[in-house]
């Protein structure tokens, strides 16, 4: 049985849930997942709902409710009651926003309620306000599926459920974050770039510069792969798309951290100073802009915007708005899942012993994983209207969440959804890419990626296993992004 023990801080003097409660079960009394997975349950172990929750974001405190418990007594009893924590917890004051359950790899264990108990959940108080949280695969459908009711536009506060408040980036005006006619025509203008005929003219260089970067990579060693593999490839796809001066392509990838970091978290303090960053990265994109758009029109990303009908007469806040989204979109979700594959391989190895026995099974991995790690957790709508979902009443101006992390998870949609099975009958069946009008127009090019690096990396380490995860992941702090800030690796030669 796990021991148990709580900590209470009081934070300041001031008694807001300054809590933790943490499950130490010396190495025994971990939660029963078959021995699946053994660094998620690694992961589980150390359940915190703890000071630095109040920290994030640099919100108001008055607004944070932590997972669950509104004193500290229930805290005590969670804590006293094994590792099943999530269970007590009372429907109302489930916030599944709170980022440490995703940095802890513990959402699901929420998500899982959810979707048995109150599929359409309503949220009071959350650190990102009140929200609807819809967690049915076919329930985010229906709302993915009509943007007359639930729209995406930026006015509203954007398409996450961070809104302008904590993050002015993400009210910036971009297609993502519009709705019909002006999102279609966006849309259409950047498209060209992931059509079909242009990824297999960039295979090739993809290939080339994988391969490269794979030859380079350390043996016998101790390295991050984050660092190493993931961010490198994501960042030299980046420049490749914008045909951007490749000498200064890391700052591709700080300008999309920025964009999304969580205040307060190391990178960005201040919207103020996100800002001001992202400032330089509008300068820096208009030279390019200028320099194209008199040129003969090139394939490339600022091309294609600068000479289309559509977007050639954006506004400054448009073109910036629109520019950020292609970065973080070809950026952070492809980098998590090129992280994420390698750590569901380690911790299902005879999905990776399958893989190795059978590559053709490659693109059917990828789709796995994608949909395994779920590289955003959540896109966010705003009611235009009073309307129904679930037999719930949203109304007109309601913040809805649909749960990507959660539908993914849905047993009713997907058979055997919790387990990782890289030769599934419909592996693409996911909502990882969205779904209706603004799935992502990315997917066959982050697919073609991360195809890519598997095929590269088996050529040189073809055995299960040789490319080994050695110690736990570390997590990114935030309810929107799912990913890995470092996952240590040793290739065995
Ligand atoms: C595994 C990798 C990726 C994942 C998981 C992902 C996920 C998503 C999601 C969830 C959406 C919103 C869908 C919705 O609201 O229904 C989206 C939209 C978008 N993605 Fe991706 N994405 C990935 C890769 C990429 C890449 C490589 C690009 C680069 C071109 C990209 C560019 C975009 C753009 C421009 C949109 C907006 C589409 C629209 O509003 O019409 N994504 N993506």
């Amino acid at each position: 049985m796990a021991s148990a023990n709580a900590e209470l801080w009081r934070l300041g003097g001031r008694r807001r849930l300054p809590l933790i409660v943490r499950l130490s079960a010396g190495g025994q009394g971990l939660p029963e997942r078959g021995g699946e997975n053994a660094f998620d349950c690694a992961i589980i172990e150390s359940v915190r709902i703890s000071k630095s929750l109040h920290g994030v974001g640099g919100l108001r405190p008055e607004t944070f409710r932590n997972t669950g418990g509104r004193n500290v007594n229930e805290a005590i009893n969670w804590a006293h009651s094994g590792p099943d924590v999530f269970e007590k917890i009372p429907l109302e004051d489930i916030d599944v926003s709170n980022p440490e359950l995703f940095r802890d790899n513990v959402a699901e264990k929420l998500f899982s309620r959810l979707r048995k108990e109150d599929p359409v959940h309503f949220c009071k108080t959350s650190m990102f306000g009140p929200y609807w949280s819809v967690t049915k695969f076919k329930d985010i459908v229906q709302v993915e599926t009509n943007p007359k009711v639930y729209s995406s536009d930026h006015s509203y506060g954007g398409i996450t459920i961070i809104d302008g408040e904590s993050n002015s980036a993400v009210v910036l005006p971009m297609f993502i974050a519009m709705d019909p006619p002006k999102h279609d025509v966006q849309r259409k203008a950047v498209s060209p770039v992931v059509a079909p005929e242009n990824l297999a003219k960039l295979e090739g260089l993809i290939r080339q510069r994988t391969a490269r970067a794979l030859a380079e990579l350390p043996v016998n060693e101790t390295f991050n792969w984050v660092e190493l593999v993931s961010k490198n490839l994501t960042t030299q796809m980046l420049a490749t798309l914008f045909d951007f001066p490749w000498e200064d392509r890391a700052k591709l990838t700080y300008w999309s951290d920025v964009t999304t970091a969580l205040r307060g978290t190391g990178l960005v303090d201040t919207e103020e100073q996100r800002m001001a960053i992202l400032g330089e990265c509008a300068a820096y994109m208009t030279r390019l802009w200028n320099e194209r758009v008199n040129a003969e029109p090139g394939n490339d990303l600022i091309s294609l915007l600068a000479h289309s009908d559509a977007t050639r007469n954006m506004a400054p806040e448009e073109f910036m708005g629109n520019v950020l989204l292609l970065i973080v979109g070809g950026n952070d979700t492809t980098r998590n899942t090129m992280s994420g594959s390698v750590l569901a391989l380690n911790t299902h190895m005879a999905e990776y012993e399958k893989l190795c026995a059978n590559p053709s099974l490659i693109p059917s991995m990828v789709s796995e994983t994608i949909r395994w790690q779920t590289p955003l957790s959540h896109m966010r709508r705003t009611a235009l209207e009073d309307t129904e979902l679930g037999g719930k009443l949203i109304r007109k101006g309601d913040k809805v969440v649909m749960w990507y992390a959660s539908g993914n998870r849905d047993e009713d949609e997907i058979e055997n959804a919790n387990s990782y099975l890289i030769d599934r009958a419909q592996p693409r069946h996911h909502l990882s890419f969205g779904f209706g009008i603004h799935r992502c127009v990315g997917n066959r090019l982050a697919e073609l990626q991360l195809r890519i690096v598997w095929e590269e990396a088996l050529k040189r380490w073809p055995k299960a296993g040789q490319i080994q995860v050695v110690g736990e992941p570390k997590r990114v702090l935030s309810p929107f992004v799912q990913g890995y800030e470092s996952l240590p690796v040793r290739i065995a030669a």
